[in-house]
């Protein structure tokens, strides 16, 4: 009967190597270790024994119950292993590519902002920097600007109480606080700060009561440039701004200035440009930029003899820089904070 037991054990070791699930592996132990079980079976003829051979008998069982247990269990770990192993190796596709290792870099408004400063850099300007919030009066009235100047609305942008306590900057009252509308702001700042001579660049953010579209938006950045000497002639400003669009759009930029009106300088123009590298747009000319010599007006407003000194000024978008550098047909692109345009601009591992 020991002999029964034993062959009991070894049966299952063989049979249980060929099962491959759980269902299989309960159904096979229900027909040793259950009710009806093999080994539950050969337990019962305990009760057919005489009295000396129980002990020894009942010991055989535990010990066979127990091993089966063991190898039972043993089983059912390889098996469920398997398993596992098997829904795993499915769900891996060796074809996908490995996760981003893109960890953030900085944004390509900042990127052609660090551009721009680091060519004027080269030719002697300092950046110059000052508050978005805005008096009315740096924005429009010292840059030649009244009240009643029809260049005041096409720059109308978001006014706020003079008492606000969202700058320290203490005014007179009737100087309402406004979003500076575009970064000639810091020329008069600068002017009033510093002698000449002088070369600043001034990049920062502005703001319009634009209808945003896919080459407007109420919120965009700029970057003045100014420069206040003795002897400061268009051809100066013509030198400085041909050395930075070739800088930044390469030798073979073509540029042009075409008459234009800014009430802060006179003459004014628009700067053109004709880039080869600059895809569906390189046959065409392209306004850049508004520039111009400083109007006498502002220089002796700032207390500065138009005899003696006179200066160039300049303000470009950043936004449209980068547009042309990159070829990005819509602003709102910039905004969105969408990581698949971000990402496109940093290659950081
Ligand atoms: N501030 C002007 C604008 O926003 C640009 C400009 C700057 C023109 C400096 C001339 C000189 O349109």
């Amino acid at each position: 009967m020991e002999k029964n037991l034993q062959a009991i054990v070894e049966e299952a070791k063989k049979k249980l190597d060929l099962l491959n699930s759980k269902p299989d592996w309960e159904s096979y132990k229900a027909t040793i270790l259950g009710p009806k079980g093999s080994l539950t079976v050969a337990a019962k003829e305990i009760a057919n024994l005489p009295n000396e051979e129980k002990p020894k008998f009942g010991k055989a069982i535990n010990q066979a119950k127990n091993c089966l247990e063991e190898i039972f269990s043993n089983s059912l770990n390889k098996i469920e292993e398997k398993a596992d192993l098997a829904s795993l190796g499915s769900s891996i596709d060796p074809t996908l590519p490995p996760p981003s290792n893109f960890t953030g870099g900085t944004h390509p408004l900042t990127n052609t902002r660090r551009k721009i400063v680091s060519i004027f850099r080269k030719v002697g300007f300092t950046v110059a920097e000052a508050t978005e919030g805005e008096t009315e009066w740096f924005c429009f009235d010292a840059l030649n600007t009244p009240e009643d100047h029809p260049a005041r609305d096409a720059q109308d942008t978001l006014f706020f109480s003079p008492d606000s306590k969202w700058t320290n900057i203490k005014r007179k009252k009737e100087e309402a606080f406004i979003l500076r509308t575009h970064t000639s702001s810091v020329q008069i700042r600068s002017l009033l700060k510093e002698k000449p001579p002088l070369r600043i660049i001034a990049p920062g953010r502005c703001f319009r009561r634009d209808t945003v579209d896919a080459t407007h938006s109420a919120n965009f950045h700029q970057t003045e440039g100014l420069y206040v000497d003795k002897n400061v002639t268009i051809k100066d400003l013509k030198g400085v701004l041909d050395f930075f669009l070739k800088e930044l759009f390469g030798e073979k930029v073509q540029t042009r200035l075409r008459p234009s009106f800014f009430p802060f300088t006179e003459p004014s123009f628009e700067v053109d440009l004709k880039a080869p590298n600059i895809g569906k747009l390189s046959d065409q000319w392209i306004e850049i930029m508004g520039c111009g010599m400083i109007d006498p007006k502002v220089l002796n407003l700032v207390e500065l003899n138009p005899h003696d000194w006179s200066g160039f000024a300049f303000g470009m978008g950043i936004e449209r820089i980068a547009m042309l550098l990159h070829g990005i047909d819509d602003i709102r692109h910039f905004y969105n904070n969408d990581l698949r345009f971000l990402s496109q601009f940093n290659y950081s591992s």
